[in-house]
């Protein structure tokens, strides 16, 4: 794996946090994408513009799914098998509301295999990066999950569909599960830094029931390199295309899968 992957991910997620960063507080205007509980502002679309300025200049031969962009093709459609999978600002409604939990979250897949995953947490200027068989790293750290052996010992994390009022999926009687069954859930409002905690041991899994692409790419690897298990909700192999998922250090997964299981079999 080339290192220059690795770096233009790296430099395009310090770009953008620093962006977001510099505005943080100022309250974007916002808009609404199809629900008055899925928001998009203007810091959305300058971070994406910032990440998608960096990787075209350097690879533009290939292809990037962008959150607000949507898929858009290399110079040479068909000719590249990789292919940059981005979200500019994950958590915008913290962020929208000056809660300072959001990140940014850059992967990059070869003919549909993740290769290298980027999360950069521009509060805390943390920064997760890994490389598939070659660990992960928070600021050059490197990163393992937690050792939590029993789900009655274990903090998770989950959050909730952004169109939730619609959501056939609300995850609320999961949550509410899972609840009784650990120490405590934390719903923190951002997937990415939310895996991003699995992959340093900080939670020691997390759920969610339905997200796009662009929340689980990077940090599936990150938290895959970091020694723990990623999943569908239900236990199936990870679907980008469809994602809804289960992480965790690994020891506890069959524990949550289960006890997601028994909640929804309780509807
Ligand atoms: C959302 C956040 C949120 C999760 C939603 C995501 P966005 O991403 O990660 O925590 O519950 O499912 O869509 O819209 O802030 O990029
Ligand atoms: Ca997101
Ligand atoms: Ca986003």
């Amino acid at each position: 794996m080339s290192e220059s992957f690795r770096d233009v991910a790296v430099d395009a997620a310090r770009q953008a946090g620093a962006f977001l960063r510099s505005r943080f507080g100022t309250r974007p205007a916002v808009s609404y994408k199809g629900s008055p509980t899925n928001l998009v502002t203007e810091m959305d679309r300058g971070a994406e513009a910032i990440i998608l300025d960096a990787i075209r200049r350097r690879f533009p031969g290939h292809s990037i799914l962008a959150e607000e962009s949507g898929a858009l093709a290399g110079s040479e459609p068909g000719a590249e098998p990789y292919r940059w999978i981005v979200d500019p600002l994950d958590g915008t409604t913290n962020y929208a509301h000056g809660f300072p939990i959001y990140g940014v979250s850059i992967a990059l897949e070869r003919d549909s295999t993740l290769e290298v995953g980027v999360i950069y947490d521009p509060s805390r200027e943390e920064i997760f990066v890994a490389e598939r068989g070659r660990g992960a790293t928070v600021n050059d750290a490197p990163l393992r999950v937690s050792a939590t052996a029993a789900l009655g010992q274990s903090l998770l994390g989950t959050s909730y569909p952004n169109d939730i009022r619609a959501a056939p999926r609300d995850n609320l009687l999961e949550h509410a599960g899972l609840m009784h069954r650990c120490r405590s859930v934390r719903s923190i409002g951002s997937a990415v830094l939310g895996l991003a905690a699995v992959a340093a041991g900080r939670l020691d899994g997390y759920w969610e029931q339905r997200l796009g692409p662009w929340d689980v790419a990077a940090g599936a690897l990150v938290i895959r390199e970091a020694g723990g298990t990623v999943t569908a909700v239900g236990g199936a192999p990870l679907d980008l295309a469809a994602p809804s998922i289960t992480a965790s250090n690994g020891l506890i997964h069959a524990g949550i899968v289960e006890a997601l299981k028994e909640v929804a079999s309780e509807r």
